[in-house]
């Protein structure tokens, strides 16, 4: 079982990682024998797409950008579930998160992916995931869970402007949504 966890927040240490890092000790509690790739975008080179639609030109086509995306597109198409953990940023998923999924465009949609799983993992500011934007990002992860045919499996969202007690108790959550994940 191979999943790809991708962490679109700028800051390594901040409360997407915490959130993402409990998630994934859930998952490992359970699943002793997981491989677990881990991406932090904020390290990486990539460039937005240019639609220059190389990527689309006819059978094994590829994306012509020269950069660090390079790297993912065999770890994405490989991985059997795909983890996206970003911070809400005005109302939406952070650029680097969208930056990569642009990225994506240049996989064989024919073969691509039906069957695989997507989590989505948010922090955000304000009170609720109405407030703070959260509802976009997830309405635009269900279009494209459909239109890639991918199972959608589960989202979670928290503030992180909640104090001590109630930010234990939302990584106890993410934690047994990660242990109780069926893969
Ligand atoms: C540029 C920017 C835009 C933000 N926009 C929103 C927003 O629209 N809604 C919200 O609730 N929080 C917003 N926030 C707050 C972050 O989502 C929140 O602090 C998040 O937990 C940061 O995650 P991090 O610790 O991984 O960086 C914004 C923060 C920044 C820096």
């Amino acid at each position: 079982m191979n999943i790809l966890a991708i962490l679109g927040s700028p800051r390594k240490n901040g409360n997407t990682s915490e959130l993402l890092n409990k998630y994934l000790e859930g998952i490992k509690e359970n699943y002793r024998d997981v491989s677990v790739d881990e991406i932090f975008l904020q390290g990486e080179k990539i460039q937005p797409c240019t639609a220059c639609n190389s990527c689309k030109k006819g059978d094994g086509a590829e994306c012509k950008i020269n950069d660090d995306m390079q790297k993912y597109y065999n770890k994405v198409e490989n991985a059997d579930l795909l983890i996206f953990a970003t911070p809400i940023y005005w109302f939406n998923m952070s650029a680097q998160t969208k930056i990569f999924i642009d990225r994506l465009y240049a996989l064989n949609f024919k073969k691509f992916p039906a069957d695989k799983k997507l989590v989505l993992l948010m922090t955000f500011g304000d009170k609720d995931e109405k407030l703070s934007g959260a509802v976009n990002v997830i309405n635009i992860f269900k279009y494209f869970t459909d239109f890639l045919k991918m199972d959608f499996v589960q989202h979670y969202g928290t503030s992180s402007e909640i104090g001590p007690a109630k930010k234990a108790e939302s990584l106890e959550e993410v934690y047994s949504l990660g242990k109780n994940l069926i893969l």
